[in-house]
């Protein structure tokens, strides 16, 4: 595809799709690490001397009507402080009618108020492209959604190209799962297999270890036949544990299954925490994280890893009596010199918690995008841009 650091932007509309959902409470951006890793882009726009219009959704409102709670005004007041210099929130932008400077940079209102926008409709389409003479797709966290703003917008645009932050992403992305330096470890954590199976599935056929963690471990647990007691666990997934271990024992690769493991009787921040052999599971027992032991032998693979990808916590590490196994694997990757990358909310927010985003090599700003990607799934955005290029 084409990127947008190869185009000359002096004078042109830029219109950027990024992705500027972040958490907002009480009018405030409480989160501002999307909007940070955009930056890149829109000061690079502006440099350049192009006339910039972002736009992006944020959360999911009802298409066709507007709703204070959605609107991106919170984003523009963050843009302002950034820029050092007011960055107007244009309501009504469809038909245009509105003038952008050179080396301005204006924010469109949510994209999601638009009718048309989830179904990605011809009208939509052709009225965002209407609005520019470049189209930059950058909105990495939403490339998974074929919708008007990511990639109707981008079929009928003048031009269409990836912007900075799209193309940084792909790249770790390709470099982690397509050209990985040897031996490539994921970490999947969650709490249910069910919703990470079709990652499990295609990780199992790249990966040389497979590390499962929280509800998703217990299902391994059971399958390698001990007693989970209460945890969390589906049973009529044993069957799919077993064929992913055969895959991997095939290749020669692995799964480990925990050796100990930390539990508590009840889900709570004031649960008691048991540390215990894998084997010795009480019926009433949870188990709520891996054991030091355990998390030991994860810090030894990840310290010998050339790259490791890493998704999902694998305890229960909002409460601290059940975050040890999570905080000693962050501590390894942080020391381990292997190529590190890192996607999704709650990981995030573990990264964040054990400070060690400076050392992970990178940190990608998509959730379901990121999935996808470990999916072995082709993007709709970026296959759209791949097709523009043609
Ligand atoms: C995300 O937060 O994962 C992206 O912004 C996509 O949001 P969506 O799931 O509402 O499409």
């Amino acid at each position: 595809f084409i990127r947008m650091a190869d185009l000359d932007l002096k004078g042109k509309r830029v219109l950027i799709r990024a992705d500027l959902n972040v958490p907002v409470k009480n009018g405030k951006v409480t989160s501002d690490a999307r909007i940070r890793a955009s930056m890149k882009t829109f000061e690079a726009a502006m440099k350049a001397g192009a006339k910039v219009m972002v736009m992006s959704h944020l959360g999911r409102p009802v298409e066709g009507e507007f709703s204070e709670e959605n609107s991106l005004a919170p984003v523009a007041a963050d843009l302002s402080a950034k820029l050092g210099k007011d960055v107007r929130l244009i309501k009504d932008y469809l038909n245009g009618g509105f003038d952008v400077a050179d080396g301005e940079l204006v924010l469109l209102e949510n994209v999601r108020f638009n009718v048309g926008e989830g179904k990605n409709t011809e009208e939509l389409s052709k009225k965002y492209a209407a609005l520019c003479d470049v189209y930059v797709m950058d909105a990495f966290g939403t490339a998974h959604r074929a919708q008007g703003s990511t990639h109707g917008a981008g079929v009928y645009a003048p031009v269409a190209c990836a912007g900075l932050l799209l193309t940084e992403e792909l790249d770790a992305l390709t470099k982690a799962l397509k050209e990985p330096a040897r031996p490539l470890v994921a970490i999947v954590g969650g709490s249910k297999v069910s919703t990470k199976l079709t990652v499990l599935e295609s990780l199992s056929t790249v990966v040389d270890q497979l590390v499962v963690g929280g509800g998703i471990a217990n299902t391994f647990i059971k399958a390698a036949g001990h007693n989970v007691g209460k945890s969390l666990c589906e049973d009529d997934l044993v069957p799919t544990a077993n064929k992913l271990n055969e895959i991997m024992n095939s290749r020669n690769a692995s799964i480990p299954v925990a050796v100990d493991v930390v539990t508590g009787k009840e889900f709570s921040e004031t649960a008691a925490a048991e540390t215990k052999d894998v084997s010795a599971v009480a019926d009433d027992d949870m188990i709520f994280d891996i054991g030091p032991k355990s998390a030991a032998e994860l810090a030894e693979i990840i310290k010998n890893a050339g790259t490791v990808v890493w998704n999902g916590p694998v305890g229960v590490f909002e409460f601290d009596q059940f975050g040890e196994g999570t905080k000693t694997i962050s501590k390894a990757i942080a020391e381990s010199k292997a190529f590190s990358i890192a996607g999704g909310g709650d990981t995030l927010a573990a990264i964040d918690k054990y400070g060690i985003a400076d050392q992970v090599s990178y940190i990608s700003t998509g959730g379901g995008a990121f999935l996808e990607f470990l999916e072995g799934k082709k993007l709709p955005a970026v296959e759209m841009l791949e097709q523009r290029a043609k």
